[in-house]
């Protein structure tokens, strides 16, 4: 089976991930004796997948890819965006969440999308795969499936939260499915013409 690692630390990433990978053998960094935190030192989600999955393919000389993603709130201006995973100045999903749900305590626009910048380095060459996926934040934590800010983030057209929807559902619509669906239809195709 072909390889491929996954350039992540984040476990819930990582499980997302492989349920939607199965046809290909993901390798996590762990695997490959990679023990270092992965820099994310940019301003775009593409120039910082593109770090991550470069440190990676550098390191190992393997076919590798990063998923760089996070939540975008329109009212404001986008963020948490590049900086989600320590919006609060801390790595502590609990403490993000908050940060958001204070930001937006009598915001009546509280539309925001997930988007995933999925950069892969296959045998040498370099490609961008996005998801985007569009909801709102709800006005409290609800379920507690998922990772993140799931548990305030309601896709549009249910009325329930990544928080409290099944990983099934996630993976179909989701901003990280989109983009790794694209990646694997990819690999399939590279793969089918060897
Ligand atoms: P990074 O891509 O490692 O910089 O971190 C992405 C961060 O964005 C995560 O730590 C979460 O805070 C947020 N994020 C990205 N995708 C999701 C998701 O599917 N659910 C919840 N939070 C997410």
């Amino acid at each position: 089976m072909e390889q491929l690692v996954i350039a992540s630390n984040n476990s819930g990433k990582i499980a997302e991930i492989r349920s939607m990978l199965s046809q290909l053998q993901l390798l996590s960094l762990q695997d490959i004796g990679y023990t270092h935190e992965l820099a994310e030192p940019y301003h775009t989600f593409e120039e910082n997948a593109l770090a991550k999955a470069a440190a990676i393919s550098a390191f190992s000389g393997k076919n590798v890819f990063s998923d760089d993603s996070g939540l975008c709130i329109n009212a404001m201006n986008g963020a948490p965006g590049v900086d989600s995973a320590h919006y609060s100045g801390s790595r502590n999903d609990e403490q993000n969440l908050q940060k958001v749900l204070d930001g937006l305590t009598s915001q009546p626009d509280r539309s925001a999308y997930y988007k995933a910048v999925v950069c892969l380095i296959w045998e040498g060459e370099t490609w961008f795969f996005e998801g985007i996926c569009r909801g709102s934040i709800a006005t409290e934590q609800q379920g507690d499936n998922g990772f993140g800010y799931d548990p305030i983030f309601m896709p549009d057209g249910y009325d329930q939260t990544f928080g409290e929807l099944p990983l099934t559902v996630k993976n179909k619509i989701s901003h990280r499915g989109q983009a790794i669906r694209k990646m694997v239809a990819f690999i399939e195709e590279r793969m089918a013409i060897k």
